[in-house]
């Protein structure tokens, strides 16, 4: 994304979305109604992944429904809550340092609460390193937010959430969805996976999956409201297992979703390779509304280190998966993960990721160095990698990717596609949106574009990152 696009997702969030609040005057008299006092107000800061993002959707449509007002500072908040990543050092330590601030800034009565994957992993430790805060709660608990909004608004000085046996998910009428055009919608919480660097199984609990039924009305409730594009959520979301009598399996769930009248987009994220199957990609294949685009994190093309990272696949298993979906008849872009300096990874395994990019030919790839994290068995793992060699690794890594993206892309000029109109830019007749392979497509239009509709648009240019284009009547 060119940095001078104003994709003007915050100024618009307000535009169109309207949050319904069960409890209205109809239903409650005022001196009845739940909630804070008259003028509370919360401010909400979020780390971490999209699961993330649209978790604190729901919680600020929690607060809003308990008549709190969301504010752009935390300054004057009642409640300043922090939704938390953990997964990666760096992200932990800067929670910590953000609440050392607020001890100096508090006011009197102003509740603190920390969120999400820190608040999990370091529960009640969190009041005693920062005995100012007043509200620890990790996703698995989320349910529970009314009844602790409830006991900090009575007085109480600190209240926790911090279960992860639970077979619930965190359903709620009250969302306060962001965007206006793509809702999230987690299907599935939680991961049984047991990847031997990663904090989420202990941070978010087991997996449950949203019965198929729940999905689908909500998925007709969005497309009532005008959400054309729906992305399911979960950390291994193709390892959804319909709890209901229906059974539905990820790939027909798919397709149900894609069918639902004014659906025009469908994506996905994040997809593993174990559970990964043909079903996926002849749904793909035969329906034009799930986007031709997956995200399959691969971590390392070494199976010495995939089996040290407990990854449950070999190289060649998860080349065949690539092999899947490069066979079908659509062509579809393929995302990955990658962790370089993983304890052991010797200069050979380095160079079979590195063989396996030109393989694998991805479309784009997050990359990280390894990062050692409590609670997990590679902690105790010998041969760590010097975090030098880590960085020259990771430079290594972007550098190819950058190159085979630009390639890539570069391959695409002449070709039109359907974009989603998302932004425009502060340059007279640039606009900006997404393609069905996810891809960023800034493009010149001498009409006046109206965010969230579809147009096609011809690739000019590329960059490793985005395609360049100029709008056309139609994809012909
Ligand atoms: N559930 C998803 C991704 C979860 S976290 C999956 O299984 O693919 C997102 C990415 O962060 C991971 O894919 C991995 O590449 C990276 N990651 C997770 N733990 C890490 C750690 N300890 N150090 C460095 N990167 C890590
Ligand atoms: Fe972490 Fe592995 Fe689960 Fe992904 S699949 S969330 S990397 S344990
Ligand atoms: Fe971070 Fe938790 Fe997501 S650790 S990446 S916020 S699941």
């Amino acid at each position: 994304m060119g940095k001078t696009f104003d994709i003007g997702l915050e100024r618009l969030a307000g535009a169109g979305v309207s949050v319904d609040v069960p409890l209205n005057e109809t239903q409650a008299p005022p001196s009845k109604r739940e909630g804070g006092a008259p003028g509370s107000t919360f401010y909400l800061e979020t780390f971490g992944c999209q699961m993330n993002e649209h978790d604190s959707e729901k919680v600020a449509g929690v607060l809003l429904a308990r008549g709190y007002k969301q504010v752009e500072s935390a300054e004057s908040a009642s409640v300043i809550l922090y939704n938390t990543c953990s997964i990666r050092e760096k992200a932990a330590q800067k929670v910590f340092s953000r609440l050392g601030e607020y001890r100096f800034t508090q006011q009197e009565g102003q509740v603190i609460g920390v969120l999400g994957c820190v608040a999990q992993q370091e529960g009640e430790k969190i009041f005693s390193r920062a005995p100012w805060v007043n509200l620890v709660c990790g996703s698995a608990s989320y349910r529970k937010l009314p009844q602790l909004l409830a006991q900090l608004e009575a007085g109480n000085r600190r209240v926790t959430g911090l279960e992860t046996d639970t077979d619930e998910t965190f359903e709620t009428e009250v969302t306060r969805r962001d965007n206006p055009w793509r809702a999230y919608l987690t299907i599935i919480e939680g991961c049984d996976k047991a990847c031997s660097y990663c904090v989420v199984p202990s941070t978010r609990g087991p997996e449950r999956s949203r019965t198929s039924a729940s999905i689908l009305e909500e998925v007709r409730q969005l497309a009532d409201a005008g959400y054309t594009e729906v992305q399911l959520l979960g950390q291994t979301v193709n390892s959804y297992a319909d709890p209901s009598a229906r059974r539905m399996r990820f790939s027909e769930l798919l397709v149900a979703v894609a069918e639902a009248p004014g659906i025009r987009r469908v994506r996905f994220t994040t997809s593993h390779p174990r559970d990964f199957g043909k079903d996926i990609v002849d749904a793909i294949e035969a329906v034009p509304a799930i986007c031709e685009h997956v995200h399959l994190p691969v971590q390392s093309g070494s199976t010495k280190v995939l089996r040290a990272m407990a990854r449950t696949y070999t190289r060649e298993e998860y080349l065949e998966k690539i092999a899947l979906l490069r066979a079908a008849k659509r062509e579809i872009s393929l995302t990955t993960d990658l962790i370089v300096g993983f304890p052991g990874e010797t200069e050979k395994d380095f160079e079979e990721t590195l063989s396996l990019l030109e393989l694998a030919q991805y479309d784009g790839a997050f990359c990280f160095k390894y990062s050692p994290r409590p609670n997990t068995p590679s902690l105790k793992m010998d041969d760590a990698i010097p975090e030098e060699e880590k960085s020259r690794r990771l430079a290594v890594l972007l550098e190819k990717q950058r190159e085979i993206q630009r390639a890539r892309n570069e391959r695409l000029i002449g070709q039109a596609f359907e974009v989603m109109v998302e932004g425009k830019s502060k340059k007279e007749h640039q606009w900006s949106g997404h393609t069905s392979s996810n891809k960023v497509m800034n493009f010149t239009s001498r009409e006046q574009e109206s965010l969230g509709d579809y147009v096609h648009a011809r690739v000019t240019a590329a960059t490793p990152n985005s395609l360049v284009g100029e709008k056309v009547e139609s994809q012909a």
